[in-house]
């Protein structure tokens, strides 16, 4: 059953993702700012979310979905709801840089069963069901199981972060963060899609990651991605929207003496 779901759950990512690739870098995104100037939106988006709604709306009526751009659509307390980012990275997107995609997470009574984060342009696709582990299959490879980092030093870790779009309003942004961890880190990125910093999170080509202010459909899925790979996703504090921090065990441990 949820192996059905997931299988579906691709094809529309995989659908979403041709979307995507058809306006990158073309100068028909028709892009519009949103809550602020930092906040961006794109045909590309809207038209991923719609297509995805629209497929789960044929196939599966009963159930309730959460996009970014349409907010919640169908019965919330049922038993299924799909949380869906139709992209995220739209900042990289409109800018023509290569790292976005598409996450889509399906859950049961509240509990996240199925994630997956395509990166189109990229060609990986991440998945995961519960109980079953998390995978990722680059262009027309073969699905490889992942594992998150085994780094036990903070020293020789690499960790991702992101910004919150109300950064200039609010000086509760994370540059605070930045600026006590960098010295402990070999280094930190700022990828530009937190979905897809999970994704690195999970398959080890990040060792942590933390974010504030992030948003369900931000992280549904790539949390899916990260505990199926053996890793652990912590909340960092209640009064900052969805704030978490990931990593393994170890790593999530030093990164909360920094990051809060
Ligand atoms: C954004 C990205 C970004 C994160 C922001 C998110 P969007 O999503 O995930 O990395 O820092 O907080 O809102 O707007 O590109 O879908
Ligand atoms: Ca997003
Ligand atoms: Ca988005």
């Amino acid at each position: 059953m949820l192996e059905e779901y997931l299988d579906f759950a691709v094809r529309m990512a995989e659908e979403a993702g041709r979307i995507q690739l058809a306006y990158f870098r073309g100068d028909d995104l028709a892009m519009k700012t949103k809550s602020n100037v930092s906040d961006v939106v794109t045909r590309a988006d809207r038209e991923s979310e719609e297509l995805i709604v629209r497929r789960i709306a044929e196939r599966y009526p009963t159930h309730a979905v959460l996009g970014e751009e349409g907010g919640a659509r169908g019965d919330a307390a049922g038993e299924w709801r799909w949380v869906v980012d139709p992209l995220d990275g739209t900042t990289n997107y409109s800018q023509g840089l290569p790292v976005f995609c598409v996450s889509i997470a399906l859950q049961h009574r509240g509990e996240t069963v199925v994630g997956v984060v395509y990166a189109p342009y990229l060609r990986e696709l991440f998945t995961a069901v519960r109980g079953g582990g998390a995978w990722c299959r680059r262009g027309a490879g073969e699905p490889v199981r992942l594992q998150v980092s085994a780094k036990q030093e903070l020293a020789r870790s690499v960790v991702a972060t992101g910004f919150p779009y109300d950064k200039s309003e609010n000086p509760d942004n994370n540059s605070d963060n930045v600026a006590r961890i960098l010295p402990r880190v070999r280094d930190v990125r700022r990828m530009g899609s937190a979905a897809y910093d999970l994704a690195c999170v999970a398959s080890s080509m990040l060792d942590g990651f933390w974010e504030l202010n992030l948003h369900e459909w931000d992280v549904c899925a790539g949390n899916l991605l990260v505990t199926e790979a053996g890793g652990v996703v912590e909340s960092l504090r209640p009064d900052r929207g969805i704030s978490l921090v990931a990593g393994n065990a170890t790593l999530v441990g030093y990164m909360k003496q920094y990051v809060r």
